[in-house]
């Protein structure tokens, strides 16, 4: 099993996860609670009325993604590596049907309706090479043509941000890695998926957020930001993106 998929194992760093990397006023907390605000707006323009998309969260870990579109969706399905993760999704969304799947072995996504809606949040910066391939096959099958719905992939680390001032602090760091829009375009390119929009969550990079005297002027710019669209310069982007190929071999 990678280091990646291990970490989320242990009941500590689970808990670390919701509790302090989500902890409120901090910058995951903020941007999570806007992307719920515009994606939660967006299912509603991108799905016609009557037509409530059935979602499967890859790298589900504790429920976040799940909740965000809580009420929205027709069926709500979770597929994490880790019992520990989904343990807690289990205990946050117990409406979900929650999957454990294991690292090499290809996931399945339950054919369970349509249209289809896959997320995939905070995974494709940190995962291993093999992992993103396995996430983006998984979403491929799950949408198998432009009709079948539509993607949503989270870059929480996009190269180009102000995020990039602290690239020199955390150098050597196991968990500080970049990815470009670039990237993320060619990563999905591979597997079927053409970007079709994208949504910026904050333009402070999240150590702003931690520190008492650049706190409120990270607030202040991320509020302001909110308001006009700056996805190309933003510390944490969300793609859309949908199959353009539906021949593309799995
Ligand atoms: C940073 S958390 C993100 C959780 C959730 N998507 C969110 O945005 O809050 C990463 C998750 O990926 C899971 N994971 C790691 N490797 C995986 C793999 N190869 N396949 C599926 N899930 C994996 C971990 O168990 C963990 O729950």
């Amino acid at each position: 099993m990678s280091d990646y998929a291990s970490v989320f194992r242990d009941a500590a760093a689970a808990a670390r996860y919701d509790e302090e990397v989500f902890a409120a006023g901090g910058w995951a907390a903020e941007v999570d609670r806007r992307q719920r605000a515009r994606l939660r707006r967006w299912v509603g323009e991108a799905f016609p009325p009557g037509s409530r998309p059935v979602q499967h969260d890859f790298a589900c870990g504790s429920g976040r993604t799940l909740a965000m579109f809580e009420g929205l969706v027709a069926g709500a399905h979770g597929y994490d590596t880790s019992a520990t993760m989904l343990a807690r999704a289990r205990r946050r969304l117990p409406g979900a049907a929650l999957h454990l799947i294991e690292e090499g072995v290809p996931a399945e996504p339950v054919r369970a309706g349509a249209p289809v809606l896959v997320t995939a949040f905070r995974f494709l910066l940190n995962a291993p090479a093999e992992a993103r391939v396995a996430a983006l096959s998984f979403a491929a099958l799950a949408l198998p043509d432009p009709s079948s719905g539509y993607l949503l992939v989270e870059n929480h680390g996009p190269r180009g941000s102000l995020r990039a001032v602290g690239r020199r602090r955390h150098r050597g760091q196991r968990w500080f890695a970049e990815l470009s829009h670039g990237e993320v375009a060619d990563l999905l390119g591979r597997h079927g998926f053409a970007i079709v929009d994208r949504f910026g969550f904050a333009l402070a990079p999240a150590g702003t957020y931690s520190r008492g005297w650049s706190r409120p002027l990270a607030q202040v710019l991320d509020a302001v930001s909110d308001r006009v669209p700056h996805a190309a310069i933003a510390t944490d982007v969300v793609y859309v993106a949908r199959r353009f190929d539906s021949t593309y071999n799995l």
